[in-house]
């Protein structure tokens, strides 16, 4: 039995109602397995900038700060136009979570349904045996740039009459890269599997540094197979072989571009979980931030047809990885899939002859399975 406590900071858009699913698929593993999770809410990007001023507030900050694990939905953005005056932006909130507390591995898996491969636009014999993981660096990199930056700040356009110019550096020192690249060979080790790491090195003078790091962890990890790709081979690879790919290590912006691509490999960006982690333990795991990969959505959003099961993955990842309940997170990861097998579907996902549900109706479907003996 397990007593736990989770920050939920469901944010904007369709946030609220994907992690409305989580919360009581979280709720219903309470129940079902005997623990007790206390649960505190807080508010974040555009919703935290409306009632509160800020993108998060300090009191929301230290709530997490005090939790076991933060299950997050997805910020906004202001309207084009308003993002250089220099107020808060809901981005911010994000930012200040995965740098404060040390979120440096960021784990995205991408796991089809082998029974359902006909949810995505991709020819099954395409996704046969696909089964992957990303771990995007995420706490340095172009988001971050010079150390004296302020990530999250409005951007710096410097303007000189007709002309402008603007400033990005893709900055990592060897101890960013090592510990995300640790990350991953233990990963790859505990699967029995090999790990691709994914740079731009006959351009970019961190890819280099990156591969000389990678090249030197990997003398610990003797029963990883390791090879170095480039980030356009990469994303031409994730479609034409998918199943290839075991584990994936890359920088921060290449990761952010990469999983995106790799989750229509599933049927849809609604899909894919992440987990975000650092250094920091839990009594059963490691503080962590749990947040689907998509965004808020604003097209969507409000209509009932989100697709909750990233939302919902995301959960099983912080039983796993925070709360130490592997047994946990494995039946709802199962209850997903099984739901996905009957042939129900959020309108995301390629039709194929299944039953077309809400968000709501997936969340209670998901629970539903979950519950039966
Ligand atoms: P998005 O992920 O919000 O949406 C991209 C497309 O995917 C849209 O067509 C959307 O309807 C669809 N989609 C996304 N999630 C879905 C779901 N659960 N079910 C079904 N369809 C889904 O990306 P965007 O449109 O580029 O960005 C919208 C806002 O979200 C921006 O403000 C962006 O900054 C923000 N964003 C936030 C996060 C985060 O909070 N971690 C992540 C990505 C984007
Ligand atoms: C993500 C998002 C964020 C990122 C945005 C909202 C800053 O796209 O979590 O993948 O780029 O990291
Ligand atoms: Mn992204």
């Amino acid at each position: 039995m397990s007593d736990a406590t989770i920050t939920v900071l469901p944010g904007d858009g369709v946030g609220p109602e994907v992690t409305a699913q989580a919360l009581q698929v979280l709720h219903a593993v309470e129940e079902l397995y005997g623990h007790t999770f206390t649960v505190h809410q807080g508010l974040v990007g555009l919703a935290a900038i409306a009632a509160e001023g800020v993108a998060i507030s300090e009191t929301t900050f230290e709530t997490c700060a005090h939790s076991d694990a933060i299950l997050f939905g997805a910020i906004g953005s202001l309207p084009a136009g308003k993002n250089h005056s220099g107020g808060p932006r809901p981005e911010q909130a994000l930012f200040r979570l995965r740098k404060e507390f040390g979120f440096f591995a960021n784990l995205r898996p991408v796991r089809p349904v082998e029974s359902r491969y006909d949810a995505s636009p991709l020819k099954p014999e395409y996704l046969k045996g696909t089964d992957l993981i990303f771990v995007r660096e995420l706490s340095a990199g172009l988001y971050y740039g010079h150390l004296e930056s302020v990530p999250g700040k409005p951007s710096e356009i410097r303007r000189t009459g007709d002309e402008a110019e603007a400033i990005d550096t893709l900055l990592y020192t060897s101890h960013e890269i090592e510990r995300v690249v640790r990350t991953a060979f233990e990963i790859a080790a505990d699967r029995g599997g090999k790990l691709t790491s994914v740079d731009k090195a006959n351009v970019l003078s961190s890819s280099v540094l990156w591969r000389e790091v990678v090249a030197r962890v990997a003398r610990d990890y003797p029963t990883v197979t390791y090879e170095h790709m480039l980030v356009d081979a990469c994303a031409m690879g994730l479609i034409r072989n998918p199943a290839d790919f075991d584990v994936i290590v890359t920088e921060n912006l290449f990761g952010d571009i990469l999983t995106d691509e790799a989750s229509m490999l599933t049927g849809s960006i609604g899909m894919l979980p992440s987990a975000s982690l650092g250094q920091r333990r839990t009594e059963s795991g490691s503080f962590g931030l749990y947040e689907p990969i998509h965004g808020s959505a604003p097209d969507i959003a409000g209509q009932d047809s989100a697709n909750p099961i990233g939302a919902v993955l995301s959960a099983a990842l912080l039983l796993r990885h925070s709360l130490g309940l592997h047994r946990e997170a494995s039946a709802v990861e199962k209850a997903v899939e099984d739901v996905i097998h009957q042939g129900y579907r959020t309108v995301d996902l390629h039709e194929g002859g299944c039953t077309v549900i809400g968000t709501q109706e997936m969340g209670q479907r998901i629970r539903d399975t979950l519950m039966q003996p």
